[in-house]
């Protein structure tokens, strides 16, 4: 492309975007697209401000933030250039390879976690008698002060405040952990979405049960083929998420957790129901739960709203469910550390936990404004609330074949595969994660390159 193509081709649309950011992101287009090679001469800033009507400085702002991103060099006196001369695509591949842009793990945006640490280090300090009993042995369930945070905290779902109704665990995939070991035998059935939580999947794997995936809507899982599933494989044990499904992000209106809950009493069934991506809501709907208080285990935790390295979680199920689960823990680690509980519970008492999972919510607010400006005209799927987007690939994408074509632009997302329950057809989708980037500029890097991609077509030697 020459430079005087290139110039009449750059847009400088009305994006809300700073306007060298805006340069830089057509720009970062046109390279990543391949409609620049490396080597070729970016224009002169003169003629690039003067074509698009800002100031030399704006467009030499923009030239900073491509160098910054490693898509071009300045060379002193000569002018930019599509980087490098020097280097073929594929090490310039590596070298972004090196430090790829992560849209594919889910974890919490940092707010004020550690000041509230040292706050609470600080009160328990100055504490002694509640830092003799973090050091004592507790019942397995937990201290009852810990359990009563926890049903306090539980009753956003809809739950019953009841404290003899909720234990302490390690996070939910401990509590999973529990139920699974106590409930279920090598072989037997457990019904789940047929895109679900990849620790699910793992827990499964290793106590040899068949996970059986159960097709799903717009609303997640589909009652009818529940009710077929559980009564042909006669199965006993299911595991869902009513709201903000991983990877999907749908959520069950009431009707259908209604539904679901009403084939669960027919066919007998005892319900898992994950609320770890629920926990984000400000206001969710009732738990599926709350239909189905003595045949359903609730699983919470403050993971990915919050701080992942707390290890906490609360369960809670009918009381005669939880002396068996008592058996667990004392096989397990005789009790969850109380220290860990005791965090969440002066966190939970003071509000400390609801002011944290809003700042969360704020910013992950910025950063699906950021991309839904970017992605604007793509088919995806988003909740206000949550960090993850779900996009069904435009033809004539493949998901793992986009993946990896991205994976070489230096952008890592998860596709359905990852989700796929058993051998499953997984559909030709991507989950993008907001949160794990570090900084907005940087998401919005990630995005842009991911949109590049997208528009252009896929050649062969893409294939994985
Ligand atoms: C749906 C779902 N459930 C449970 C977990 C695990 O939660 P915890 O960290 O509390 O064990 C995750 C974490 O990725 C998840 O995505």
């Amino acid at each position: 492309m020459s430079i005087d193509q290139l110039i009449s081709a750059v847009q400088l649309g009305d994006s809300g975007k700073p306007k060298y950011q805006a340069i830089a992101d057509e720009l970062a287009q046109f390279i990543l697209s391949g409609q620049m090679a490396v080597g070729e001469k970016l224009p002169p800033q003169r003629a690039l401000a003067h074509r698009l009507g800002v100031t030399t400085g704006t467009v030499s702002r923009a030239y900073d933030r491509l160098e910054q991103d490693g898509l071009a060099t300045a060379r002193v006196g000569d002018g930019t250039y599509v980087r490098a001369l020097e280097k073929t695509q594929t090490e310039l591949s590596t070298e972004v390879l090196a430090t790829p842009i992560d849209l594919a793990h889910n974890v919490a945006i940092p707010t004020e976690e550690v000041q509230a640490l040292r706050r609470t280090f600080e009160e328990l300090s100055a504490d002694p008698q509640a830092l003799q009993q973090v050091l004592s042995y507790q019942a397995e369930t937990g201290l009852r002060r810990h359990r009563e945070a926890g049903a306090q905290w539980l009753s956003r779902f809809g739950m019953t405040g009841n404290w003899k109704r909720v234990m302490i665990t390690h996070g939910a995939q401990h509590g999973l952990t529990c139920i699974l070991s106590t409930l279920a035998r090598p072989g037997d059935a457990v019904l789940t979405e047929s895109l679900s939580y990849p620790g699910l999947q793992a827990l499964a794997r290793l106590m040899r049960l068949q996970l059986i995936g159960v097709e799903m809507d717009d609303e997640g899982m589909v009652p009818q083929a529940l009710e077929q599933m559980a009564k042909t494989l006669g199965a006993k044990l299911m595991f869902c998420s009513p709201t903000l499904h991983n990877p999907t992000g749908s959520t069950m209106s009431i009707a259908r957790r209604q539904d679901i809950a009403a084939v669960a009493r027919r066919c007998g069934l005892l319900v898992i129901e994950d609320t770890v991506h629920a926990t984000a809501k400000a206001a969710p709907l009732p738990a599926l739960s709350t239909w189905l208080p003595e045949q359903s285990f609730l699983l919470s935790s403050f993971s990915k709203v919050m701080a992942p390295g707390l290890r906490m979680g609360f369960l809670e199920a009918a009381p005669v469910w939880l002396d068996k689960f008592a058996a667990f823990m004392r096989a397990d680690c005789w009790m969850v550390s109380p220290l860990l509980p005791e965090i969440a519970t002066r966190w939970i008492e003071r509000g400390t936990i609801e002011k944290l999972i809003d700042l969360q919510r704020q910013l992950i607010g910025a950063r699906l404004a950021c991309a839904r400006e970017i992605l604007a005209g793509l088919d995806f799927k988003a909740d206000p609330e949550y960090p993850l987007l779900w996009l069904p690939l435009p033809e004539p994408w493949r998901a793992g074949q986009f993946s990896a074509a991205l994976r070489q632009a230096g952008v890592l997302v998860r596709t359905a595969d990852h989700f796929a329950v058993g051998r499953s057809p997984a559909p030709h989708a991507i989950r993008i994660s907001l949160n794990t980037p570090l900084s907005i500029d940087q998401l919005a890097v990630g995005l842009n390159r991911l949109k590049a991609l997208i528009h252009s077509p896929p050649s062969a030697s893409m294939d994985p």
